[in-house]
């Protein structure tokens, strides 16, 4: 199979990550004898300090052209107090609205040997496995107006869907539910929020196409306090942005890591794939960044874009063992376990493929 990705690593880690989980699928596309290409653009601050604009129209245009997308990271206090529509995170929106990712999936399941290092019980966490499906490209992040009057004192932010945008999310959270464990949750603020209740009315419509679906409805500040006591009691979550966003962040304290998590963002021809952590710009360049996120990211785009289930199985299954023989970098902890660099727990992985 031949496929034209475009990687964009942005600040930070995202260069040292990147640099693994293109080793990864090398790898992998030798094995299976698929030929990936990579062109690499900028995003974010790096892209800010080349072209004074965290996201150019070239970066987007290549994007568009794209099989796929793997990014790294944004963001960093060296970009900190720039203008808000010149910050990292603005050239992250832009890519979202232009490539129409309005589907974020963000799978939380820990591996075995992190689950001690979580601050939840294991009694707790143990068999939890949960979907989230967040609306990506509307909602409080995208709505107008923006904005500040009667001199900064007032500020404005809009939450705005339309009908079509909640439905084909909604639709989302239900495929994918019908592919797991057939149970989908809608988080929603329906007893406030004129927004959730559109959304309740078309999650109630559109079960009648999903019979084989169980559908709950939970207000979102119940939602996160049983996400973190109840967890096994999710299968699929499909929320706004703004709840998915939190709820998410929330979510990845039960793997015991936030490092380790992978996403996907979908619109209904492309894929975007990241790791859910930051630039962690403390360590970058020192080459010992978790590059694990952005590997099962990788994993993410093979099965999503590329339909290659085997082969992304494959890196899922080369990941376990990794943490299974000990090997970890210094932002996870494992009972007896081996420390090591990016370097080394890159070739790990490869070596357990
Ligand atoms: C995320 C991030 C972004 C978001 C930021 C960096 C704009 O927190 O992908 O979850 O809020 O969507
Ligand atoms: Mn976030």
């Amino acid at each position: 199979m031949k496929k034209k990705v475009v990687v964009l690593p942005g600040d930070g880690i995202g260069q040292e990550i990147m640099d693994a989980a293109i080793q990864v699928l090398n790898k992998v596309s030798d094995t299976y004898n698929h030929n990936f290409t990579f062109e690499q653009y900028e995003i974010g601050g790096s892209s800010y300090d080349k072209y004074a604009e965290p996201l150019t129209d070239e970066t987007v245009e290549a994007c568009l052209q794209a099989d796929a997308i793997l990014l790294g990271a944004i963001g960093g206090e060296k970009w900190d107090s720039l203008p808000p529509h010149l910050r990292p995170e603005q050239g992250l929106l832009k890519i979202r609205k232009a490539l129409n990712l309005f589907a974020n999936i963000r799978p939380i399941k820990g591996f075995a040997p992190l689950l001690h290092a979580s601050p939840l019980k294991e009694s707790v966490i143990n068999g939890s496995d949960i979907y989230i499906v967040r609306e990506l490209t509307g909602g409080l992040y995208f709505g107008t107006p923006r904005e500040r009057r009667e001199d900064g004192n007032v500020a404005v932010d809009t939450l705005l869907y339309h009908r079509e945008e909640i439905e084909r999310i909604v639709e989302k959270g239900f495929e994918s539910a019908r592919i797991r464990n057939k149970h989908l949750t809608s988080v929603d603020k329906a007893n406030v929020l004129e927004s959730s209740r559109l959304w309740r009315e078309i999650v109630e419509e559109k079960k009648e196409q999903y019979p084989d679906v169980k559908v709950d409805h939970m207000l979102v500040d119940s939602a996160a306090m049983k996400l973190i006591t109840d967890p096994t009691s999710f299968d699929v979550i499909v929320t706004e942005n703004l709840f998915g966003d939190i709820l998410s962040d929330e979510g990845s304290v039960l793997t015991g890591s936030i490092g380790m998590l992978p996403s996907a963002s979908l619109s209904e021809t492309v894929g975007l794939y990241e790791p859910v952590h930051g630039s962690a710009p403390d360590i970058a360049g020192k080459g010992i960044a978790n590059p694990l996120g952005m590997i099962l990211s990788a994993a993410m785009m093979l099965r999503y874009s590329f339909d290659l289930n085997e082969e992304a199985e494959r890196i899922e299954q080369a990941v376990e063992k990794s943490l299974e023989q000990g090997y970890h970098t210094a932002d996870l902890n494992i009972n007896n376990g081996v420390e090591v660099d990016t370097k080394k727990m890159t070739e790990v992985v490869i070596s357990n493929l």
